[in-house]
């Protein structure tokens, strides 16, 4: 990506294929491709809730839906009015629920809602919960990288482990508008930090604790934190990271650029490494343990504007800087809540996992915010979801009786490569048994036949739990295939759950087109219709909005509670990025298909960020003229996005390209450049359109170079 090329001079161009890709963090690149796009007959095909689920559900019917839609559009300032006031407000936001303008033809882009309002966003996830009687109810389940190591926490006991901390970084100066850096795994210190500075007014930046010491910096540098919160080191599977390690590189860098925080406050994370080995700076470096603890159990809430900045989240740009999405308050808090609870049907008795991780924004509103702030029991996870085997994740619904699981397309894929009933299979082994019989085989024979066939289906990592509990699913971070989509509801969710895919970006803060499960049939792979208060258009390339039956770019046409609301010092680049391309509009960055029944079918990034996860990433990479390509050269490619980014951004494959598949006109046919990445040679079809077809076979010679 440009991080890529503005780091070395032999580069001249950098086209990247992912294979589906999904939602955990972007690179920057020049293009992108996605596959699985679904077929028109999977189009036409619809899955009923069942009569059972509609019935309890909160939005029963898509009338029900329609009815709450029309309102929410024609009426946005009493319908989220109406919700906000189930909300403790210290005071009221005044009259005016909402300003905005999205159109930069108007003037600056400007996005308030509640303000005037007095909250706070900590207060109405915990201790509104205590006062209304859930101070015995469990808050967050905590299930650790190894089977065994597990841990609870009570709404009340939340509540006390929150105010702790919120008692230290007030005293050691964090104050109201302060950024405070959170690089932690998936302990409950994470939620337990983002909680405490939002208790105190401080501005939170989590970082995922998977990106490189580089771009820890680099963010850093961008929000000058007072004090930065870690921890020793993490076990994800069998590997152990040293994430102080990475902490203490970081903040060298930084300092570097006059940036120095006074505080690294590190939690010890006892099952991946003691304290004693851990790198330590004193006077700056402080244990966790040995402060936070004697703190008392009661801190008093900053009560803050709805628009007073909640947290700032860092994601790629196409420039290398990254971009700070800030959410503010009032909004974002009203939007998460009710966006969880009506894409989940949630109910109080519902224990919800979420699988990603708090450096995300979907650890932000559905691991911690939103499930919060309707009292809900949340399950933390650690670990990897296929340690010790791929079986975890179905372990972990049946230990905690999950009922709402939300995870993404990718792990669902893979997890669908290791796991679940093969109806083929079946077959192949039944048609082996009738074989077997008409050719004479003996009764033992075929009796042996069946046991390993019981076997092999008893094994299987999905079957062989029992998963009854999960009452809905959910997916995010890509579009989901639609057998995958078919593979996760016949096979995790038999046949019985629905599936709410939901589409949103860390930008707009929460769910934006998502089944409401009880509400609209599905079709595999759509992610349906808007939410609430959402205005999706689809415009064509010069910005002009397209009807009925379409595709083009997805653009949103009015303000919702939890739009960003800035970029981080950078309000010209947040008017640039979203609302310049298509005036009148924010754009989404995303290509969407709107069929006939008015069903959404979200195609990918059109521009050039591409989000990693799971799937590989492979680079076709062309040289400056005369520069040689060695192995050296590949593997300080390699380097260079793992330093820079971080290893989850790390191309699995370096192909080097003299030249590209390109029309005449000058456009590079990536259609080719995939066959070619996955192989599918035969499947290369007409390349005559080509200014010079010889340039593939020369790709095709160099692929395992
Ligand atoms: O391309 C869309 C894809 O993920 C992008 C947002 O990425 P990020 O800001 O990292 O947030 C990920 C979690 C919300 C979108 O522009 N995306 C997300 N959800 C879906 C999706 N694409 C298709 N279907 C989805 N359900």
């Amino acid at each position: 990506g440009n991080n890529l090329i503005t780091s070395s001079n032999h580069l001249r161009h950098v086209d990247f294929i992912t294979n589906l890709p999904s939602g955990a963090g972007k690179i920057s690149h020049l293009n992108a491709v996605v596959l699985g796009e679904a077929s028109a007959s999977e189009q036409a095909d619809l899955v009923l809730p069942s009569q059972q689920f509609s019935s309890q559900a909160l939005v029963p019917s898509h009338q029900k839906y329609l009815e709450m839609y029309m309102r929410s559009i024609q009426d946005p300032a009493g319908f989220w009015s109406d919700i906000a006031s189930q909300f403790y407000w210290k005071q009221k936001w005044p009259e005016q629920v909402f300003s905005e303008n999205l159109d930069i033809r108007k003037g600056p882009i400007k996005i308030e809602w509640f303000k005037g309002g007095i909250t706070n966003i900590c207060y109405n996830c915990v201790d509104r919960n205590i006062e209304a009687g859930l101070g015995h109810k469990v808050a967050l389940y905590w299930e650790g990288n190894g089977p065994g190591f597990d841990d609870t926490l009570t709404y009340s006991q939340l509540l006390h482990r929150v105010c702790q901390l919120a008692n230290y970084l007030k005293d050691i100066g964090v104050k109201r508008g302060d950024a405070v850096v959170i690089y932690l795994p998936m302990l409950m210190e994470l939620p337990i930090a983002m909680l405490a500075c939002a208790r105190i007014g401080a501005v939170h930046s989590v970082v995922f604790a998977g990106f490189s010491a580089e771009s820890l910096a680099q963010r850093i540098v961008d929000c000058k934190p007072k004090a930065v919160i870690t921890c020793n080191a993490v076990k994800r599977g069998p590997k152990i990271i040293h994430l102080k390690e990475i902490v203490d590189a970081a903040l060298i860098q930084s300092a570097k650029t006059g940036i120095s925080v006074d505080v690294c406050l590190t939690y010890e994370n006892q099952s991946a490494m003691k304290r004693e080995s851990t790198n330590w700076q004193e006077g700056r470096d402080v244990w966790w343990s040995d402060v936070v603890p004697k703190y008392p159990y009661t801190c008093e809430v900053e009560w803050v504007d709805a628009e007073d900045p909640l947290f700032l989240l860092y994601t790629s740009g196409s420039t290398g800087k990254p971009k700070g999405v800030l959410h503010t308050t009032g909004g974002y808090m009203v939007y998460a809540a009710t966006t969880f609870k009506h894409a989940f049907d949630y109910k109080p008795s519902d224990i919800y996992w979420c699988t990603a991780d708090c450096g995300w924004i979907t650890g932000h509103s559905y691991v911690t915010y939103g499930p919060l702030l309707n009292g809900a029991t949340v399950v933390v996870f650690e670990g990897a979801p296929n340690y010790p085997d791929p079986g975890r994740c179905w372990d972990i619904v049946d230990k905690y009786k999950v009922t709402l699981f939300y995870t993404a397309p990718t792990l669902v894929r893979s997890l669908m490569r290791e796991g679940g009933v093969s109806f083929s299979g079946c077959f192949l082994s039944v048609y082996c048994c009738f074989l077997m019989i008409r050719d004479g085989a003996c009764f033992y024979e075929v009796i042996l036949l069946i046991a390993i066939l019981i076997f092999i289906t008893i094994t299987q990592y999905v079957t062989r739990y029992s998963r009854k509990s999960l009452r809905v699913l959910g997916s995010v971070g890509e579009p989901i295939n639609p057998s995958a989509w078919r593979w996760f509801y016949n096979v995790v969710g038999d046949s019985r759950c629905p599936i709410s895919d939901t589409w949103w970006q860390t930008e707009t803060g929460g769910f934006m087109i998502t089944p409401l499960p009880g509400a609209w049939p599905q079709k595999p792979g759509s992610a349906t219709f808007p939410f609430f208060g959402v205005q999706p258009v689809i415009v064509d390339e010069k910005g002009v909005e397209i009807g009925g039956e379409c595709s083009g770019y997805l653009c949103l046409k009015s303000s919702w509670p939890g739009a960003f609301r800035t970029l981080y010092g950078d309000h010209e680049r947040y008017e640039t990025t979203y609302f310049k391309p298509f005036p009148g509009y924010y754009f989404s960055g995303d290509g969407c298909r709107r069929d006939k029944d008015g069903y959404h079918w979200l195609t990918g990034r059109v521009d050039d960020v591409i989000n990693v996860k799971g799937q590989g990433i492979y680079a076709f990479v062309t040289l400056v003229e005369g520069v040689p390509y060695s192995e050296e050269l590949r593997k300080s490619l390699i380097m260079t996005v793992r330093k820079q980014i971080g290893a989850f951004a790390a191309p699995d494959k370096i192909h080097w390209a003299p030249g590209l598949p390109k029309t005449r006109s000058g456009k590079i046919m990536r259609r080719i450049l995939r066959k070619i990445a996955s192989r599918q040679l035969d499947e290369l079809e007409d390349t005559s359109t080509l200014a010079d077809p010889t340039v593939v076979h020369q790709l095709i010679e160099l692929a395992d170079c």
